[in-house]
């Protein structure tokens, strides 16, 4: 008589999973957090498409040409898709989604899922039943707090920074943005919810986390006793954490800018010294336009405050040029603006008008021709004061908390204060400590630093501490 061998078990092939992001840090969160609800079925990630059994695009409609890029992307998906005889599952997932879900299925058969950005921890049952789902616009209606309860606890990052989302959507209703109708009404995490999080994100290894709002210091979750917590009292909480040795956040409103949060960058060493404080225009009559509720000289007021609470405090911002209406004078209201205030960096744009918004239909829309001139203008403007900003760190001793390894030999590669990518020589084995650098030169993105044997920090110089006044 023969044995029969039981035949040995069989693993499951582990499913490719391939997601695309684009827009802002909230999807870059959002992406990661789909990961950690895919895990669990079997999906790990790969970094080539082509590999891929599960693709989700991540997508953006903040402005015309992120919008379209998800339609062209969706096409070469579609042909890929056609290769692998129909053994790939294509999502939509975020802004779009959110915005354009029926017309994304309309206009792409190869789309099997479309879930918007308060549903994605619905994702593993949506792929059980993707036959079902499609032609459904799923999730664009949950309440955030469903979307967060659900999530696996434990996150999958590397490294030593993390995002966290904090806070989302906006109540704002800024004429030009599409953000308040994909994203919903403000609401944000509680204390708890956020501090738990913050907790696993350093037992694995993080230092800095940076949280995330679309106004993030509009930040009112609950605190332990139930009460609304301000950003301020929260990273207060967060600097408790042990290991947890930088706090960023992003992204601010100037009307949202309490006291104690200008206070928290006086008393608080974890708060970075480096603040994303988006103001648009510097013109009064187009930020009227715009809906944003305050003038240029209360932004300057605001950015005095906080710099007499933290004088070495950088800032950044997001401008728009073009938006309807803009004149030349306007134009120069916002290059004045910018000499004023001085950035260390910042992002600039064209005006994009977007379906459904107030200002896409507003008289005196702004030719390409004008709008491209004057967005050479300001950044020309704005990379000179980046070039600056970089070159006057040179003698300077920052903290720097090392990240990943450089492209050769022992260098390693870290983040200022400022944010600005510091290379240092014989740093490999600093990965994941903050350590004092001696900055030789600044480049235009980028820093080059050498350790210094036994350092001392050097304490907040004033590298940035202009008036901004009026007067
Ligand atoms: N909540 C943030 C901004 C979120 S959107 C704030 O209020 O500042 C990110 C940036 O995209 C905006 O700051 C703005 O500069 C730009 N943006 C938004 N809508 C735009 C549009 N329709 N055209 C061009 N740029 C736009
Ligand atoms: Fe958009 Fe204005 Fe809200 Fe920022 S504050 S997300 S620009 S509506
Ligand atoms: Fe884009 Fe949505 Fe963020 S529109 S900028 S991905 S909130």
């Amino acid at each position: 008589m023969t044995e029969t061998l039981a035949p040995p078990p069989v693993e499951p092939a582990p499913r490719r999973l391939f997601i695309k992001t684009y827009g802002c840090q909230m999807n870059v969160y959002d992406s990661e957090r789909m990961a950690d609800v895919l895990r669990p079925l079997g999906y790990a990630p790969t970094e080539t498409v082509e590999d891929a059994d599960f693709v989700i695009l991540n997508t953006c409609h903040i402005r015309e040409k992120a919008a379209e890029k998800v339609y062209s992307e969706l096409g070469k998906l579609r042909i890929l898709k056609e290769e692998k005889a129909g053994a790939m599952t294509i999502a939509v997932a975020g802004c779009v989604a959110q915005a354009e879900g029926e017309e994304i299925m309309k206009r792409q058969p190869a789309v099997d899922l479309v879930v918007g950005p308060q549903a994605y921890h619905q994702l593993p049952e949506l792929l059980t039943r993707t036959a079902r789902a499609r032609g459904e616009r799923i999730g664009a209606d949950f309440a955030p707090d469903d979307k967060f309860d659900a999530l696996p606890q434990a996150r999958g990052v590397q490294g030593v920074t993390a995002f966290l989302t904090v806070q989302e959507g906006c109540d704002k209703f800024c004429t030009f943005c599409v953000v308040p109708y994909t994203r919903g009404a403000e609401w944000s995490r509680p204390v708890a919810a956020v501090v738990a999080e913050a907790r696993e994100l350093a037992a694995r290894g993080v230092r800095e986390v940076t949280l995330l709002g679309q106004n993030v210091n509009a930040y009112d979750g609950a605190g332990a006793d139930g009460s609304p917590s301000s950003l301020a009292r929260l990273a207060f909480e967060l600097a408790e954490i042990p290991g947890l040795d930088r706090i960023r956040y992003t992204t601010s409103h100037p009307n949202d800018f309490s006291d104690d949060l200008i206070a928290a960058h006086r008393d608080l060493p974890q708060l970075m010294p480096y603040l994303h404080l988006p103001v648009q225009s510097g013109s009064d009559r187009i930020l009227r336009l715009m809906n944003r509720k305050h003038g240029r000289q209360k932004y300057f007021d605001l950015i005095d405050r906080i710099r007499e609470a933290r004088p070495d405090l950088a800032l950044s911002g997001d401008f728009i040029v073009g938006f309807p209406g803009e004149t030349d004078r306007d134009f120069e209201d916002t290059m004045d603006l910018v000499r004023r205030v001085g950035y260390a960096s910042a992002f600039s744009f064209m005006y994009s008008p977007r379906p459904g918004t107030p200002a896409a239909t507003m008289a005196a829309q702004v030719s390409d021709d004008v709008s491209r001139a004057r967005l050479h203008a300001l950044q020309a403007l704005l990379t000179g004061q980046q070039v600056a900003f970089n070159a006057a760190q040179a003698g300077r001793t920052l903290p720097v908390l090392f990240e990943r390894k450089g492209r050769h030999g022992r260098q390693a590669i870290g983040r200022s204060p400022y944010l600005q990518s510091v290379h240092v020589e014989n740093a490999a084995h600093l990965i994941g400590q903050v350590v004092p650098v001696r900055i030789l030169r600044g480049q235009q993105n980028s820093l080059t630093g050498e350790l210094i044997a036994e350092g001392h920090v050097s304490s907040p110089g004033a590298a940035r501490a202009r008036p901004t006044g009026d007067a």
